[in-house]
């Protein structure tokens, strides 16, 4: 028998395969993206990173290259022979990594030879309409062929590929069944029957380990789907999660303990200097006004130095958004700023992109009314310092200084009363940005309708919804995600499955208080980090230990709390909160990354880590800020704990040798509440 050469740990290539490279759907994509610098740091050409193509987002996020690596050259070349299409070059995000595009549409003539061959080889069927699963095999299979070709022509070094999500997990299984010589690592950011099941009304938290899992999968036409998430986790050397709540539900309805879980970071960005984010939430805020005036034509009746801009986000998914929860609680802050006099106005936005046929007319007319004020406004005053100015030149000494009554000639008064009566408006202030193709059976909108969130005047709690995510190039609300977070005052996501939940992190990174909770994996971790960390801005509700009701108050009263902070006390807040920035960034928060990695590699190669075959631990975190700690803010009592040694949740976890899996205890204090019937809750889901 011929001994297979060992492969080089230490130099090591890494591969991360996911659908949202280069192309944004959700949070994977925010975890490539901010990801993609300390990665780059640690591999620089040895990291590549494994997507499908889509053309649109691709031909304006990544530059095309010719590769330089033998291995790259030779799979691309007989891929592209064999009719499958790439794009590989350089992403145009901080780090510039490289990346590879399938074009699956280029692979679908091997479609059905491919089912076969996944029914018989897995076990896993594929019924023939559904076009989401169609997409994941094709692409799978193209990622098994990338790689067995790939170590094929590379054989110094070890191979390490990561998978993200079972849509990119199709080619677990098959690296397995067909041995390619390569460590895998499958991460999951949530489980498909955790999303369909909490999307339903089911007490799930309670009743995660009676589940039938194959039925409830069937159930709900996903057993197929179901099917290849399982193998997926199952086939990899390692399997890990985003935190320990989606661990401890991957345990129990994959059926494998994963090896330990990796948070997700970000990207922080420092500014030279500290106020720099103070003033970038000031000119922020100035242009959500802006739209927000547009909004209330006719009803600006509150003023902008007391209004608060609250706002939700993320894919359209109602309950596990927490989504139910925002507008009830939204309900009782209304009634509770009424009932106590409060001359503070919230505007509350919601967005989540769901169908819609166009933006709607009074929303283009409200921003197109006010810029016609506006421009008239200018015009007027141009024309009246223009006056004021030669009036003036021609003043000389005896005569009466210029009269304000002459500056608006009557053209011009009329012209202001045109302006104003295009501001009459006979109904109230829309809720709903756009047209949407269901506005009868939405939701969100049908939650508004039953809570009478309906932007009266006398109301203290304004609502927006807009279903659509947020872009500069909008003519409504023309801001980017990242500048309309930074206006805002607080973001709120009462979510009740989120598996990680980047929108709070992204709002902590910003120095934007939020309000989360504790069944969402960002929640947890700040929980387990700080202690008083609502001091920070960060406001956890108890979905676990509370009834419904008693968390919907809890939330109403975080935002109630909230409305009575004064302005000071609302910078002081601002400042303690983008003091916890460095805790979530990728410097720190990769060292899981490392970890599992160095896992996957001795799984796979253990020969290679005997002794003196240089195959120790190495990463490029070694020796950097593991240990940091949090200071006591002066300004407030909390502090975080201090729990040096233990400042990243996998350390509760066992990515290291030794041990096979995480066992139950090793959750965070995870317990099983006796929590009421979802029948019980106090209003319509
Ligand atoms: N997001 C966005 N534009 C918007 C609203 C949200 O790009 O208008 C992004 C947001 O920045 C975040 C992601 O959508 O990174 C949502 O990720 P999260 O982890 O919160 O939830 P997921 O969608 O993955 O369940
Ligand atoms: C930042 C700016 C201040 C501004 C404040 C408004 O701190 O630097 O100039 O007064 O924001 O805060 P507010 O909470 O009222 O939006
Ligand atoms: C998933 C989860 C979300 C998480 C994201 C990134 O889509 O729904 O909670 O933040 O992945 O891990």
């Amino acid at each position: 028998m011929t001994e297979t050469p060992r492969r080089d740990v230490r130099n090591h290539i890494l591969f991360e395969v996911a659908t949202e490279v280069a192309n944004r759907v959700g949070g994977i994509y925010s975890v490539l993206k901010s990801k993609a610098q300390v990665t780059t740091a640690e591999y620089g050409s040895l990291y590549t990173l494994l997507g499908p193509l889509n053309r649109a987002s691709a031909a304006v996020e990544v530059e095309e290259l010719q590769p330089k690596d033998p291995a790259m050259i030779a799979t691309i070349k007989s891929m592209n022979e064999r009719g499958i299409q790439t794009l590989y070059g350089r992403w145009l995000i901080d780090g510039a990594p490289r990346v590879l595009l399938f074009d699956t549409g280029t692979g679908y003539y091997k479609l059905d030879e491919w089912k076969g061959d996944l029914w018989a080889t897995a076990g896993i069927p594929s019924p023939p309409d559904d076009h989401e699963t169609n997409e994941a095999i094709v692409f799978g299979y193209l990622i098994a062929w990338f790689l067995g070709e790939y170590v094929y022509h590379e054989k110094e070094r070890a191979v390490i590929a990561q998978f993200h999500e079972w849509l990119a997990g199709v080619a677990l299984p098959l690296c397995r069944k067909r041995k390619i010589d390569v460590t895998t690592i499958f991460t999951t950011h949530a489980t498909l029957l955790g999303r369909y099941l909490c999307a339903g009304s089911v007490d799930f938290y309670n009743n995660l380990q009676y589940f039938d899992v194959d039925a409830e999968a069937g159930k709900r036409g996903i057993y197929h789907r179901y099917c290849i998430e399982r193998g997926a986790a199952h086939s990899a050397d390692v399997f890990t999660t985003v935190s320990h709540i989606t661990a401890y539900e991957s345990e129990h309805l994959l059926k494998r303990k994963p090896d330990g879980v990796l948070p997700n970071g970000l990207n922080v960005k420092k500014f030279s200097a500290t106020h720099e984010f103070q003033n970038l939430h000031q000119t922020n805020k100035e242009r959500i006004t802006d739209f927000v005036r547009g909004h209330f034509y006719g009803h600006n009746d509150f003023d902008p130095e007391k209004t608060l801009y609250f706002f939700t986000a993320g894919r359209y998914e109602y309950r596990n958004k927490g989504v139910d929860m925002f507008l009830e609680s939204l309900a009782r802050l209304n009634h509770r700023m009424k009932s106590s006099g409060s001359d503070m106005t919230v505007v509350a936005f919601l967005i989540f992109p769901a169908q819609t046929t166009s933006l709607a007319v009074e929303a283009l007319k409200g921003q197109a009314v006010i810029k016609s004020l506006r421009d008239t406004i200018g015009h007027m005053q141009a024309n009246i310092g223009k006056k004021l100015f030669e009036k003036s030149l021609a003043w000389h000494e005896g005569q009466e200084v210029p009269d304000e009554r002459d500056l608006l000639n009557s053209q011009d008064k009329i012209m202001l009363r045109r302006r104003l009566f295009a501001m009459k408006r006979h109904n109230l202030p829309p809720i709903v940005t756009h047209n949407m193709v269901n506005d009868a059976e939405d939701p969100i909108l049908n939650q508004i309708r039953r809570c009478q969130l309906f932007n009266h005047s006398s109301d203290r709690v304004k609502v927006i919804f807009h279903p659509e995510f947020l872009s500069s190039g909008n003519p409504v609300l023309p801001m980017d995600y990242d500048d309309f977070v930074r206006g805002t005052h607080m973001g709120i996501f009462a979510s009740y499955y989120e598996p990680w939940g980047y929108t709070p992190a992204e709002c902590t990174v910003m120095g934007v208080p939020s309000i989360t909770t504790n069944l969402s994996g960002f929640g947890c971790y700040m929980e387990e980090l700080i202690e008083n960390a609502s001091d920070y801005g960060i406001y956890i509700v108890d979905r676990r230990m509370k009834g419904i009701d008693d968390s919907v108050n809890q939330l109403a009263d975080y935002m109630f709390e909230f409305t009575r902070k004064s302005k000071r006390q609302r910078i002081n807040q601002r400042n303690r909160t983008e003091r916890l920035s460095d805790l979530l960034d990728w410097k720190r928060m990769g060292m899981e990354y490392v970890k599992a990695r160095q896992l996957a590699l001795r799984r796979a190669y253990p020969d290679s880590f005997a002794e003196g075959e240089g195959g120790e631990d190495v990463g490029f975190f070694d020796g950097m800020e593991g240990g940091m700690k949090i200071t006591r803010p002066l300004s407030a009592p909390g502090s975080p704990r201090e729990r040096s040694g233990m400042m990243t949740p996998g350390d509760f976890a066992s990515l290291q040798e030794g041990r096979e899996g995480l066992s139950t205890e090793d959750y965070i204090a995870w317990k099983l509440p006796e929590e009421e019937e979802p029948e019980d809750y106090p209003f319509p889901l």
